[in-house]
């Protein structure tokens, strides 16, 4: 454009507005338009699910105490992360998680693939007091978890809440809740409904006290399945590129 006409549109304000606009709709359009024109944001992945419910309490415990404030739960896709935490998240694997724990703040190391990394023992011993297996951690003991019986009243009410913004809980599924929390930590428990309802959830007794299901039974499951639903070999030999 010439020096005349540009200033052509200096001085006419309504002009400079009306073709400034224009600009930046065109870059507006640009972005928005690809969003309709894709089915879906969300990778179909195999094996994500809902939380099973000892694991939905354990989640409610993380959040509670506020551990995403030092945690994330989002392995970016750089080479750094990937080496040390694992395959990076996927938009699937927190497809059920309301609200997120994706965090923004690192003072400890990612959480998104905790789950199996460490023994129950080590967990039990780390959550009562960290400096027990990492001598320089400067993360707090929470010892009253152990010490604390879980309370689960309201855990069908939490998974109906968790329906009303998208999560796929049966009608089933919300009335076995209680009955699914307390046969996860007792392996001697008839198992077969919660293995179909939840695969991959882990029964066992997670605080090492059979006798009372604890906080520390719920946050541990829950931090031990954290990453373990996607089998990533199949993932990554399936082509998403569509
Ligand atoms: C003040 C910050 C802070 C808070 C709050 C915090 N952590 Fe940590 N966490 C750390 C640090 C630092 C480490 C690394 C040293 C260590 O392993 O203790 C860590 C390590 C961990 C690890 C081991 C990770 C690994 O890959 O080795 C787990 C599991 C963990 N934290 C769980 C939790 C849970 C669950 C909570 C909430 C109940 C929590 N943390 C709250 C700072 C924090």
């Amino acid at each position: 454009m010439s020096r005349f006409s540009h200033e052509v549109i200096e001085k006419n304000s309504i002009l400079l507005l009306v073709l400034s606009l224009i600009a930046v709709s065109i870059g507006g359009i640009v972005e928005i338009i690809p969003t309709f024109l894709i089915k879906t944001t969300i990778e179909d992945v195999k094996g994500v699910r809902p939380y099973s419910p000892l694991e939905l309490a354990g989640r409610n415990i993380y959040i509670r105490e506020g551990c995403y404030l030092c945690h994330s739960q989002m392995i970016r896709s750089l080479r750094s992360e990937v080496e040390r935490y694992g395959h990076y998240s996927l938009a699937a694997e927190s497809m059920y998680d309301h609200p997120f724990q994706w965090g923004s703040k690192r003072n400890g190391p990612d959480l998104a693939r905790i789950g199996g990394k460490y023994s129950d023992e080590w967990h039990r011993l780390h959550m009562a007091d960290p400096r027990q297996v990492v001598p320089e951690s400067v993360m707090p003991g929470y010892p009253y978890l152990a010490r604390t019986p879980l309370d689960y009243t309201h855990i069908a009410d939490d998974m109906k809440a968790l329906r009303v913004t998208g999560v796929p809980y049966t009608d089933e599924e919300v009335a076995d809740a209680k009955a699914d929390l307390e046969a996860q930590v007792n392996p001697d428990a008839d198992t077969t409904g919660i293995a179909q309802r939840y695969p991959k959830a882990v029964i066992r007794d997670f605080d090492g006290d059979p006798k009372t299901i604890t906080e520390l039974d719920a946050l541990v499951a829950y931090l031990q399945m954290l990453g373990t639903l996607v089998d990533f070999n199949a993932y990554d030999s399936a082509d998403f590129s569509q």
